[in-house]
């Protein structure tokens, strides 16, 4: 197939860590398809499911109901398999047999590095990708599907934990997720005037932090919050919150691990709107004849960005929200 050949019949499946969205991305790439008189298939397992043949055909109907639900309904999962050549073959065999000659997936940017193992291999199926993942950490995309209602969720909890730090005068140290990411942290940090704020972009230095505690223990101020990114290089909350026991031990710490709670629920109305946007565009992309790229969004515009670009680079964390983020701390 050339690659101006038309596109007949799109699969869709979403991998890697869910994010509240997806769904909605997975509704608006169908009803997009139906509006375009394609076919259309739902790929249960992400790449499993591809290597498996767990195909399901959808249509319009298919995706009622689900534009406010967290999760996916078509199921996610890390898959070894697809890293190998055997995988890559079984999946390219099915999708053969099954008429697919446009795939769009939906994931981060381990679902991109899978997307674009299958192009090299077998480059006749067109691919589009759409930034699922609430780490926002994708380059290309001022924001990914799932992240704003992340840091919502982040926030409103961090906001009931500072109520309860507040009246016990206890030091609260919570971690949330970003395994290589500091975007949760930094996001959510300021909107909840954290006292300090670790992430795995900047180096942590544990003398600042001691000292600044210090400062504020003797103001009588014993109560705050320490937001911290699970990928921080020191270690993540619980050690954090040691280093800062043992060298300060009239705080009374603890620890709070947010933990998956940051990947489920309904997604906000950005989150619906972006992935709405997003699936609209990739069908588009594929009809265009465009191949191996993913849909951003940059100053609210679409833009198309290659596989290669948008796996090889890492969104950069905003450096004057760091200081900005300090000066409100003082
Ligand atoms: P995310 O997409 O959220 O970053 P992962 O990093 O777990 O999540 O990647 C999702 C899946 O993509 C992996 O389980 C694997 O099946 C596939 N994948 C990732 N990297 C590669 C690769 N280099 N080659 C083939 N498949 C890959
Ligand atoms: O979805 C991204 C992410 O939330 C990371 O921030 C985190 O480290 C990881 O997923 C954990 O996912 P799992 O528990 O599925 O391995």
């Amino acid at each position: 197939m050339s690659e101006t050949s038309p596109i007949r019949k799109i699969g869709v499946l979403t991998s890697g860590g869910d994010a509240p969205g997806m769904n909605a991305a997975i509704r608006a790439v169908i009803r997009t398809a139906m509006s375009e008189k394609l076919l259309a298939v739902g790929i249960y397992h992400g790449y499993k499911g591809l290597i498996n043949k767990e195909f399901a055909p959808m249509f319009g109907y298919s995706v009622a109901d689900i534009i406010h639900r967290g999760g996916t309904i078509l199921k996610t999962s890390r898959c070894p398999e697809f890293k190998t050549n055997e995988g890559l073959d079984k999946a390219y065999q099915n999708l053969s047999d099954e008429g697919i000659d446009g795939l769009v997936v939906i994931g981060g940017d381990g679902t991109f590095r899978g997307a674009l193992a299958l192009h090299k291999r077998h480059p006749d199926i067109r691919i589009v990708g759409l930034p699922g993942t609430i780490d926002n950490d994708l380059f290309g995309t001022d924001f990914t599907i799932g992240y704003d209602t992340a840091i919502n969720t982040v926030v409103q909890a961090v906001d009931k934990i500072r109520d309860t730090a507040g009246s016990h005068g206890t030091l609260f140290f919570v971690e949330v997720m970003g395994r290589d990411a500091g975007f949760i942290a930094l996001n959510s940090g300021i909107a909840t005037g954290a006292e300090d704020i670790l992430i795995p972009e900047t180096e942590t230095k544990i003398d600042s932090l001691i000292a600044k505690l210090e400062y504020d223990q003797r103001k009588h101020k014993t109560w705050g919050i320490i937001i911290v990114a699970e990928g921080d290089e020191l270690g993540g909350a619980t050690k954090v919150a040691e280093m800062v026991k043992e060298k300060l031990p009239g705080y009374e710490t603890r620890v709070t691990i947010l933990g998956h709670v940051q990947r489920g629920g309904s997604p906000s109305c950005n989150d619906r709107v972006l992935a709405t946007r997003l699936g609209y565009a990739g069908v588009k992309a594929l009809l265009e004849g465009e191949d191996c790229v993913m849909m951003g969004m940059m100053n609210d515009k679409v833009v198309h960005v290659p596989f290669e670009k948008a796996t090889k680079n890492h969104q950069q964390i905003d450096k004057s929200l760091i200081e900005v983020a300090k000066i409100m701390a003082l």
